[in-house]
């Protein structure tokens, strides 16, 4: 691996990780807050039954979807209709671009024509070890992506193939779930159009310091869902019954997870669980995720009453996001909106 391509991690925080070692406690209350790991398999969903004939076939895979989204706030799905060949291609793209030069990468924002900001590494906010994430992402605005083909270019028009099928398939499963809170809408499909979407490419760089440091610090996701596609190598974890659980990669599975907005909107029904990255020692790791997200404006509201939460567009949801991770180092989330 080029070193020049790795973001200078060590050096940029250098002092938090000498606090760190001087001080073992903070280290402790930074990254194991929960009991540790366990390894279980994530709730399994094949959706190949919903283009079943009978019935009650279908109407027991919606019934398992809604279940793993109350009990877990995650789930894998197979047979869910994504060609390998769409992730390959993205994937060996995603592999060029980080292997760009990290100077190169700051400024790629106006080369590849994202908006400013795409580019992503480490956690500027950290003021503990434990907040820190040691892995680089583009964060990208579909936007900035989607319909501007003459797709000379092979990275956006990997990321235009694969965006557009995996917002039928979360606009399939955000439907489902609306379906079994009674709600036969057409929310998800008014206001989380195609290019009000994100698509994140995250890279996890090999992690040389002995003591454990997030990959990607414990967060829950501020969409409705997240479709993530992870490569072998392993690292994800979330919490389950107040513990850490590790997440075996299946390479034909998709990871589905709720998001922040679909808890509020199913009146806390449906979990948005936090998840993390750890990092591995030796081997990179890729992974990429798409978000559901609705435009800046849409207002989120429980579809039950009474509500345990205020009603907020998704602009004011990002701006406290912001405010919180820059005043405090980290994501306050929903709680924020609670009126109880
Ligand atoms: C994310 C995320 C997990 C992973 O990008 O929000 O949780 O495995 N990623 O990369
Ligand atoms: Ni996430």
């Amino acid at each position: 691996m080029d070193p020049i391509s790795d973001p200078p991690f060590e050096e940029a925080y250098k002092n938090l990780l000498n606090k760190t070692q001087n001080n073992s406690n903070d280290f402790h209350n930074g990254i194991e807050k929960f009991a540790v790991v366990e390894e279980r398999e994530l709730p399994m969903i094949d959706l190949s039954r919903l283009e079943n004939e009978d019935e009650m076939v279908r109407e027991e895979c919606k019934f398992e979807i809604a279940k793993a989204s109350q009990e877990w706030g995650f789930f894998q799905v197979i047979n869910h209709g994504i060609p390998k060949d769409i992730f390959n291609k993205l994937k060996s793209e995603q592999e060029k671009v980080f292997k760009l030069p990290f100077d190169k990468k700051t400024k790629e924002d106006k080369f590849l024509q994202f908006s400013s900001g795409s580019y992503r590494w480490g956690t500027p906010s950290a003021t503990c070890v434990g907040q820190l994430s040691w892995s680089e992402a583009f964060h990208i605005l579909l936007k900035d992506v989607l319909g501007s083909s003459t797709q000379s270019n092979t990275l956006r028009s990997s990321i235009e193939e694969f965006a557009t099928i995996s917002s039928n398939l979360a606009q399939t499963l955000a439907d489902i779930l609306a379906e079994k809170m009674g709600h036969d809408s057409t929310f998800f499909k008014d206001n989380c159009l195609p290019n009000t979407c994100y698509l994140r490419l995250n890279r996890y760089p090999p992690c040389p310091i002995a003591s454990p440091i997030h990959g990607l610090m414990p967060h829950t996701d501020s969409d409705f869902i997240t479709i993530l596609y992870q490569d072998q190598v392993g690292g994800l974890q979330l919490v389950k019954d107040k513990k850490w659980i590790a997440v075996k990669p299946n390479p034909n599975a998709l990871i589905i997870n709720i998001g922040d907005l679909f808890q509020a909107w199913s009146n806390g029904v449906y979990k948005s669980i936090e998840h993390r990255v750890v990092t591995n020692p030796k081997i990179e790791r890729f992974s990429m995720a798409y978000f559901l997200c609705p435009s800046n404006d849409t207002v989120i509201e429980s579809c039950k009453k009474p509500s345990l939460y205020k009603k907020f567009s998704f602009q004011e949801y990002r701006q406290q996001v912001r405010d919180d991770v820059q005043s405090l180092g980290s994501k306050i989330g929903l709680p924020r909106f609670l009126l109880f």
